[in-house]
């Protein structure tokens, strides 16, 4: 039998920074469930904590208190070994400013996180290609990041975060530096890879446009998930778009004035 589990579980997480006189509450008490093959949208204003608790799940920054789970097993209890396989290889993470090496090329970009691994060179290679030609960044894999336009730095990002196949991508506002069509083209590759190849997808942002791909959206804000959408089994892009926008309207008068 084929057991269908949670591949992460955050519990009640809270992230207090400062000291004293001087804290911010971040996360106050976040839970939620990611079954494998979702693509989970996290949207909220600016401030509510989204980095935060992505910083989180991908061990960059520790949580004043909960617990976040990988197929069951406490990230936190995970011992320097672990460790450094979840980060390089459970988790990819895609960065709103890309993020890429200025001095090495989209190819080496992309290859980097297998370099620590002494990964099979062959199967690195198939796995580039592969990668290359789904982003439609063959021609520019030799570039360096100056040379390339930003929706090209930000799929060559998008092959770097997937290169190790890992269980899950989290994504922090991918499309928060591209103009409109690049974003659009970003977000319909990354709901083609998790729709062809079931990858499991954790996206935040604040744009509910490049929510609208999601499968699932929650809403956050000042460290607290208080509502959820779900996208309907047919239901379009287009017409997800349109329900954001109608929530985003009841919540407050307008998207302008919630996020
Ligand atoms: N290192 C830090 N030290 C102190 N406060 C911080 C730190 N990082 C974030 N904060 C605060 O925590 C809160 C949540 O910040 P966070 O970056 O998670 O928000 P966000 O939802 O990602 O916002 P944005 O949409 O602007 O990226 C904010 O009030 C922020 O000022
Ligand atoms: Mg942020």
């Amino acid at each position: 039998m084929i057991r269908q589990g949670k591949l992460l579980e955050v519990q009640d997480l809270q992230k207090i920074y400062g000291k004293k006189n001087n804290i911010t509450k971040a996360l106050n008490g976040v839970s939620f469930d990611i079954l494998p093959g979702e693509f989970l949208g996290i949207m909220g204003p600016s401030g509510s904590g989204k980095t935060t608790l992505l910083n989180c799940i991908a061990t960059i920054i520790k949580p004043t208190s909960g617990r976040v789970l990988l197929n069951g097993k406490n990230i936190s209890a995970f011992n320097s070994k672990d460790l450094a396989e979840y980060r390089g290889s459970r988790i990819g993470y895609l960065f709103q400013d890309f993020a890429l090496l200025d001095n090495l090329t989209g190819q080496e970009n992309i290859l980097l996180p297998l370099s620590i691994y002494g990964v099979d060179f062959v199967k690195a290679k198939a796995k580039l290609d592969e990668l290359a030609g789904f982003f439609e960044i063959t021609d520019i894999l030799h570039k360096f990041p100056s040379q390339m336009s930003g929706g090209q730095k930000q799929r060559v990002a998008a092959g770097r975060s997937l290169i190790s196949d890992p269980d899950i991508v989290l994504a922090d506002e991918p499309t928060g530096a591209l103009d409109t069509r690049s974003a659009r083209t970003l977000m319909n590759k990354l709901e083609g890879i998790n729709r062809s190849s079931g990858r499991t997808i954790l996206m935040v942002s604040h744009d509910p446009n490049a929510a609208s791909f999601c499968s699932r959206i929650l809403f956050i804000q000042d460290g607290v998930i208080f509502h959820e959408l779900r996208r309907k089994h047919d239901e379009s892009q287009e017409t997800f778009y349109e329900r954001i926008l109608q929530l985003l309207a009841q919540l407050g008068g307008g998207s302008a004035n919630v996020l």
